[in-house]
């Protein structure tokens, strides 16, 4: 006979599936999609671009959503529970997605109170005639020289304080009064100031040279490693696979749910999202570009000088500007928001599960600190220079390597790929099949063997952005390093509540349930 279920701990879930895929997707767009997409795929190839994104998207960006849904769905627990659950000393990658978490919402924070900042001084205009200048000079008061100092700026702590105070609170709320209500306000909103800005884009005069900027393809950039490595690492960091996110959301979703339609569902709203924001940014340029009598491809900037210099710049010149304005930086605002609340969640609900407390007391243990963290860094002359460091590193090896470990962990060592597809395929309207095993299984680890090879070795040869190698050894590889030994650490600390940890394989109470109601394989 077998033996007595193990009972559950009580765990929060989404009221409907529909908050989930609200909440999901409220993740998934974010600074990645508005700010980031356009200029990579500007400068990737353009129109070109979008054959390694699809590729991206349908080979690895999809399949790893779902791999993410099955993980959190099936071991029901933040990403160190959910990890631990699955194959015990697994339990370090979960915290690799925490610590990688943890470092992202440090910088995101700051991006969000600059964008903030930015949709107030769109009513006055308040940049002038240079808006570069104010930017890198009024405003962020940027350092000389590039290094770690802690020479405060106000016009930058003060609204990060506020966008920390909102995140922690909405967090701290639950899944439903918290995420699911702050979604469900913030979603809509973002739709409509993103129309209004697109709609607006596409009447300005020149709109069509920046589009077919943004789509005439270069073929030639295909053949080139770091092309690939740009649309993957795009897909990774804005479908938020591979860092915790999905797996945290999922262990909150009902027993009987649609998996692998719910993420088809996340990862084309999405997708789509993204593309209208390239339609909308690169329309701007156009008009830019054609103000300015030059080539589409003189104004647009990379990063930070798209979205703060760029674009106010087009706010000066367009008609109805400052409406324009608000619905771009209120757009960064929002959409920044509901993805920067997904960041805190997985740290705040790894510690939680950790050491058994509520999520008030993990908010207050563990996001205070880390808003704390983020002024000091991140409000000061230098905050900019650790910006940009540790957004490249922790992307590119945090989230992708993490991604690549965590499929050959969890696939080839400890085995659970059939297990995974079987709760899938269990759970959802359409199966994963044998077809979501070979990619995830195969296909993916090794594109990103590959693209992390390349980089590394590229960013061995040729220091970062030309940084000093110091700088880079701290903020870069000394983070990436410090993050191994993190997870290696708390991994070694012990749950004060191990009942937690307890999973039975075949009597987990989704099976139960599946079997209950006849859903079998
Ligand atoms: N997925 C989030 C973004 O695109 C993190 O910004």
């Amino acid at each position: 006979m077998s033996q007595a279920p193990t009972k559950a701990p009580k765990r929060e879930v989404f009221n409907s599936r529909n908050y989930f895929i609200l909440a999901a997707i409220g993740s998934a767009v974010g600074l990645g999609n508005i700010w980031r997409f356009p200029y990579v795929a500007f400068s990737e190839g353009g129109g070109a671009f979008m054959v390694p994104y699809l590729v991206a998207l349908l080979s690895a960006g999809i399949p790893l959503l779902f791999f993410d849904y099955a993980i959190g769905h099936r071991y029901r627990g933040s990403a160190p529970l959910a990890m631990r659950r699955l194959g015990g000393w697994t339990e370090v990658l979960g915290w690799w997605q925490v610590l990688v978490c943890f470092v992202i919402a440090i910088y995101y924070a700051a991006i969000v109170a600059w964008a903030a900042m930015y949709t107030w001084f769109s009513l006055s205009k308040a940049w002038g005639d240079d808006p570069n200048t104010f930017l890198f000079g009024d405003f962020l008061e940027v350092a000389e020289t590039p290094g770690i100092g802690f020479d405060f700026v106000p016009q930058v702590f003060i609204p990060m304080i506020v966008v920390w105070v909102v995140t922690l609170v909405i967090v701290a709320l639950g899944v439903n009064k918290g995420l699911a209500f702050a979604n469900l306000i913030f979603m809509p909103l973002l739709l409509v100031m993103f129309l209004i800005l697109v709609g607006q884009s596409l009447f300005l005069p020149g709109a069509m040279e920046g589009l077919n900027a943004l789509f005439t393809p270069d073929w030639s950039k295909l053949g080139e490693v770091s092309v690939w490595a740009a649309a993957y690492g795009q897909i990774f960091f804005s479908l938020s696979v591979g860092f915790g996110i999905m797996i945290t959301y999922s262990s909150y979703l009902k027993r009987r749910t649609d998996l692998t339609g719910s993420g088809l569902v996340v990862g084309f709203a999405n997708s789509s999202f993204e593309l209208l924001a390239g339609i909308g940014v690169f329309a701007a340029l156009g008009f830019m570009a054609q103000a300015a009598g030059v080539g589409v491809n003189e104004v647009a900037g990379a990063g930070i000088g798209l979205a703060f210099v760029a674009f106010p710049t087009i706010i000066s010149q367009a008609p109805l500007g400052s409406l324009m304005g608000v619905a771009f930086f209120g757009s960064l605002v929002v959409a920044g928001l509901t993805s920067l609340m997904s960041i805190m969640e997985v740290v705040i609900a790894g510690v939680r599960d950790k050491m058994g407390i509520s999520k008030p007391l993990s908010v207050a243990i563990v996001g205070l600190p880390m808003a704390i963290i983020s002024l000091v860094l991140l409000s000061t002359t230098t905050g900019l220079y650790f910006l940009d460091i540790t957004d490249e590193f922790v992307n590119k090896f945090g989230i992708l390597a993490g991604a690549f470990a965590s499929i050959i962990i969890v696939a080839w060592i400890a085995r659970k790929l059939p297990t995974l597809k079987r709760h899938l395929d269990r759970f959802s309207s359409f199966p994963a099949g044998i077809f979501w095993m070979i990619m995830v299984g195969a296909i993916v680890p090794i594109i990103l063997g590959v693209i992390l090879y390349n980089h590394t070795v590229e960013r061995i040869q040729e220091p970062y952005e030309g940084y000093p190698v110091a700088l880079l050894g701290v903020l870069g590889w000394g983070m990436a390093g410090s993050l191994v030994v993190g997870a290696i650490v708390l991994t070694l600390l012990p749950w004060r509540r191990p009942e937690l940890v307890e999973f039975d394989e075949e009597h987990n109470e989704h099976e139960i349930a599946a079997r209950a109601e006849g859903v079998t394989q």
